[in-house]
């Protein structure tokens, strides 16, 4: 097992000397070496709480106290919260900071601007290297007033919702703010999704207003955002208007609804007034796939939000200020908007919105990237790590990584590999590499190595410590804790912590099904996790019907929706088999109705299509099995373990096929997976 250490905050001042006679001033001074007060302010006046595990403890077994100092000390209130918290799990009621007002663009912006206007706030890496926009504290506030005050003159109220389909660029990130500004929530749909999608989600957000730029530029390629927009605004009749940005200078056909942003922009005031709003009022919805259903929009609030995502982007990558953090994460997810936007912005920090691929123009953009700006942390998704080791080292060495003091990994486990590559080539083995567990109803991570004590071990591939007040548990099947350490079963989490989602949009009984009963009085993660022997936890995949494509989830029903609707196919089954770079590939099982013949390869062009129009490219199947019938328990259940296991090729491990409909039929699959004899 490969150990990591790195030097704790006092013991990087020592001289050289003393350096020298490290390990023996760390037996002396012990663990305790580590003042955590001088690392986290906040806790300094906890009783009995000397260094991070017992800080841990104390967030947990003291939440109250542990989030209330946070909350004052991290966040710039217009008016003090009475009361910490008001929750209760078993019935979904999940409320902190009540009583307490804020404005989160204030928090974001203002305050920086009042201490260090010409900091940069973003930076944004443009597709074509070299040609990254910089923008300050000063600049970004004035851009979100103008915005704000654009959007208030054409009528958006708080409580409202505005839509934002962008890829990452300092407006989308202006207009996120400009709606928190003025109390309207906002509804970021990755600029990948297909114009059904992006309608499905602004239908059901009920948005009036879209946000938009002329076209996108990715990996070299143009892509007609706006186009899109307009496919999707024909099947929404809640939308009144499509603010449009221009990121090209090709001009795209305006209809009466259409605003073009930067022109109108120019007339509005750089001062807007904040809306103070409550800590429980809605920030954001955030569309996400589940097991079963269409994606549901989660909700996530204003104080408990921010802390949880500022909190968290200052202690899990060590972030200090004058430090370049570098997520490459699209604002489309919830990684961009906890780790891009608003953790990084609440810090004061200075922040890169990444617009590119890892493969543009060459497989060393990213290092190139740290080494041209100078990025301190680096947070990307293993799915890239995986693709840019199979080209080879020396796309990493040709760059200046000097800078790089901690690497961050999300979105789906990350294999030995990809995590010792990460550390040893990326990281010249001097940087803390860290796999951050969490979701987008998690707010923020819930569960990495840091922070902790500095000196301590990080394991490969785990992601190991819960973080502040978060308690993780382990159940078996029936809802019991599994209490020994050593142990494995579905991942829980026993209380609620600020950064959690508050309900599904207009579905909260789908909430409260969903993530608070299956295991009452605990949030169900959906995930499933070991605990070692040292209680470090592992995250082991979905235990539900939910796939995760290159760090992307969709859920299989979504998928088989789309493929039911094409004529020649009866019933379908999608599962997720191991793919060695994007994770988790897409795998089809398609029964033709009765009759009906078809050429193979042009059913799997159709079906792709279908699925690329309908979701978005990243969920289409690699790979489509025609079927006789689908194996179904006999209440009529397709059996999708049986179905996995097919498709990654594991025919001894089929399990119990005694209460199948029909046994003989999944004879017939495997052969006909042999015959096909991908993998
Ligand atoms: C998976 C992304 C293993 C997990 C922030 C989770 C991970 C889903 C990890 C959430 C990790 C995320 N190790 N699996 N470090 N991080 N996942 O909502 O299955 O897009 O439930 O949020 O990704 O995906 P989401």
């Amino acid at each position: 097992m490969l150990l990591q250490t790195r030097g704790c905050a006092p013991t990087r001042l020592l001289s050289p000397f003393a350096r020298l006679f490290r390990p023996y001033l760390l037996q002396v001074w012990g663990r305790r070496s580590c003042n955590v007060a001088a690392i986290m302010p906040e806790a300094a006046g906890f009783q009995g709480v000397s260094d991070f595990s017992e800080l841990q403890e104390f967030s947990v077994s003291d939440s109250e106290s542990f989030w209330a100092a946070a909350a004052r000390h991290r966040l710039s209130w217009t008016r003090p919260f009475h009361a910490v918290q008001d929750c209760d799990l078993r019935r979904g009621k999940i409320k902190w900071f009540d009583g307490g007002k804020l404005n989160v663009s204030v928090n974001c912006l203002d305050r920086h601007v009042h201490v260090c206007p010409e900091r940069v706030a973003l930076i944004w890496e443009k597709d074509e290297p070299g040609s990254e926009v910089k923008v300050t504290y000063r600049q970004l506030l004035e851009t979100t007033c103008r915005l704000g005050n654009l959007l208030r003159r054409r009528g958006v109220r708080r409580g409202d919702v505005v839509t934002i389909y962008m890829p990452p660029c300092p407006m989308a990130v202006a207009s996120m703010l400009a709606c928190a500004r003025i109390g309207a929530a906002h509804n970021v749909v990755f600029a990948g999704f297909s114009a059904e999608a992006l309608a499905d989600r602004i239908r059901d957000a009920q948005s009036s207003t879209v946000v938009t730029a002329n076209q996108g530029v990715r990996g070299g390629k143009v892509t007609e955002l706006k186009k899109t927009v307009d496919a999707a605004v024909r099947s929404c009749p809640s939308v009144q208007q499509v603010l449009v940005a221009m990121r090209t200078d090709n001009p795209v056909a305006m209809t009466a609804k259409d605003v073009a942003v930067e022109e109108e922009m120019l007339s509005e005031d750089v001062a807007c007034e904040p809306v103070a709003m409550e800590s429980e009022d809605v920030l954001f919805l955030l569309y996400t796939s589940g097991s079963t259903g269409p994606p549901k929009g989660l909700v996530h609030t204003q104080a408990g939000y921010l802390l949880y995502a500022a909190l968290t982007h200052r202690y899990v990558f060590g972030y200090h200020d004058g430090d370049v953090f570098g997520c490459v994460a699209d604002i489309g997810w919830i990684t961009g908007h906890s780790y891009a936007v608003y953790g990084p912005l609440a810090n004061g920090g200075t922040t890169v919105l990444f617009e590119s691929t890892p493969l543009y123009p060459d497989p060393g953009r990213y290092w190139e990237t740290v080494q041209r700006l100078k990025i301190n942390q680096f947070y990307g998704a293993p799915t890239a790590i995986r693709l840019l080791l199979k080209y080879g080292d020396h796309w990493v060495r040709k760059y200046d990584r000097s800078t790089l003091k901690t690497l961050g990994s999300v979105g789906e486990p990350i294999n030995t590999e990809a995590w010792e590559w990460y550390h040893r080539v990326v990281g010249d083995g001097r940087c803390a590499v860290v796999d951050t567990w969490w979701q987008t109803e998690t707010g923020g991570i819930c569960i990495s190595p840091r922070p902790s004590d500095p000196d301590a071990e990080i394991v490969p591939g785990m992601a190991m410590r819960p973080f502040f007040g978060i308690e993780p548990v382990i159940m078996d099947p029936e809802g019991k804790v599994l209490t020994s350490k050593e142990t494995s079963g579905a991942l829980c989490i026993a209380q609620p912590w600020p950064g959690m989602a508050r309900s599904i949009h207009r579905d909260h009984q789908r909430f409260v099904e969903t993530y608070c009963q299956p295991y009452p009085g605990y949030f169900h993660t959906g995930d499933g996790a070991r605990r070692s022997k040292e209680g470090y936890y592992k995250i082991t995949g979905r235990l539900d019907d939910v796939i995760n494509v290159s760090g992307h989830r969709i859920g299989t029903a979504e998928i088989e929706d789309v493929v039911n609707q094409c004529g020649a196919v009866a019933e379908s089954a999608i599962v997720g088999y191991s793919h060695d770079i994007k994770g988790e590939g897409v795998y089809a099982f398609v029964v033709l109705k009765k009759g009906v013949e078809v050429d193979e390869a042009d059913l799997s062009r159709q079906l792709k299509d279908m699925v690329s129009k309908k979701i978005a490219k990243y969920a289409c199947p690699d790979f489509i099995q025609l079927v006789q019938v689908l194996p179904k328990t006999r209440s009529g259940k397709i059996m999708r373990r049986v179905l996995r296991k097919v498709a990654e090729q594991e025919f001894n491990g089929l399990g119990d096929l005694s209460t199948l409909d029909d046994p003989a039929a999944v004879q017939k699959i495997i052969q006909g997976r042999r015959d096909s004899g991908a993998k």
